[in-house]
């Protein structure tokens, strides 16, 4: 253990070592600073605590009650002494201090020109949006090699805290406001990212993996991936639909039958077909349906409800639904509506997403 504190020491100051005893490989630009620091503080605790057992040690043999009847005055006061414990530990500490800044500067301000990529936390995923691609990624992180990367992160229900330990950074995800952190991998590799917040039933469910990917690689996946329904068929884009265009849903349409902000998902597509829906100019949605009428089927009121939400608002709600005009391409469209139709395939009674995007059995 001992031995492997030495080796690690000398090892932090070389960027990206590999695991040790105490700590995980480096694996992003900060590391390096991060072990430095805790290195500097441990050694400094190592040497203390030795000083301090050995003194302790000595005084006992020499300094031990000898007689009965010795009685040895102790001293009231030592300028010199008092003087060496006071400026010591102030030096020590100032040295602590610079070196924790330095490392704590450079970990909070993400350098101009990185690349951003907005976080969502929720009980019990982690979502990933890149708008410069319009992709986004569920339980899985793909990250361009040797660029800095700035997460701009937030939460839609509790506190949640990203922690990708290689990387040695992690910072609280809050509902209701902002916050980011910044990093650049050194390795092309797979790491796990972490919620270090406990938050719940399935906290420690609550991971995802951060795939470093080389420079080139990385426009080729996202362009794939902002595009991958494309070539889907029919049938698999309720699957694609669920994991991949919900979360921009999920703050305000629950899976399990509540009311949110909108109408639940649940049953949507059972209350549209039928025309049960009730608006909140009085007017059911059965005699909008129809040859002649507003929507001749069903599948083009949810169209209509996407991209243009405040032509009928439901009865009991606000309609405060932003439209997704030019967010959506017609196939995302034709996606919702097979999420709607089959979304007991997709999810269970409680809302809980039960496949992969690939249509795999989710675990
Ligand atoms: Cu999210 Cu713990």
């Amino acid at each position: 253990m001992m031995l492997s504190t030495v080796s690690s020491l000398l090892l932090a100051t070389t960027q990206g070592a590999p695991a040790n005893f105490w700590l995980p490989k480096q694996a992003s630009t900060s590391a390096q600073g991060v072990d430095f620091t805790f290195f500097v503080i441990t050694w400094i605790c190592y040497f203390f605590f030795f000083a301090i057992v050995a003194a302790l040690l000595i005084f006992m043999i020499k300094y031990r009650r000898k007689g009965h009847d010795i009685i040895v005055r102790g001293p009231t006061h030592n300028t010199p002494l008092e003087l060496a414990w006071t400026i010591l530990p102030l030096i020590l500490v100032i040295v602590i201090f610079v070196v924790g800044m330095r490392g704590y500067l450079d970990l909070r301000e993400a350098p101009a020109g990185s690349y951003d990529i907005q976080v969502t936390g929720q009980k019990w995923s982690w979502t990933f949006d890149h708008p410069e691609y319009g992709a986004t990624q569920v339980g899985e992180l793909t990250v361009p090699v040797g660029t800095p990367v700035r997460l701009l992160m937030t939460s839609n229900d509790v506190l949640h805290s990203v922690w990708i330990p290689d990387f040695r950074v992690k910072q609280d995800v809050v509902p209701g406001r902002y916050t980011s952190l910044w990093f650049e991998a050194l390795a092309v590799g797979d790491y796990n990212l972490n919620c270090a917040e406990y938050c719940g039933k399935d906290h420690s469910k609550m991971f995802a993996i951060v795939h470093v990917v080389p420079k080139e690689e990385f426009p080729v996946i996202m362009t794939k991936l902002a595009s991958e329904y494309e070539d889907m068929s029919i049938g698999e884009l309720p699957a694609y639909a669920i994991n991949r265009l919900y979360n921009r849903c999920q703050s305000c349409h629950s899976l399990d039958g509540t009311s949110g902000t909108g109408p639940s998902f649940q049953g949507l597509w059972d209350r549209v077909n039928k025309g049960e829906t009730e608006f909140t100019s009085g007017e059911k949605l059965s005699n909008l349906l129809g040859d002649a009428t507003t929507y001749n089927i069903p599948e083009n009121y949810i169209r209509t409800s996407i991209l243009d939400p405040q032509a009928h608002i439901v009865q009991g709600y606000l309609g405060s639904m932003p439209s997704f005009q030019g967010q959506l391409k017609d196939k995302q469209i034709t996606a919702f509506i097979e999420l709607f139709k089959h979304l007991d395939e997709v999810t269970d009674a409680a809302g809980n997403i039960t496949v992969n995007p690939d249509g795999t059995p989710r675990q």
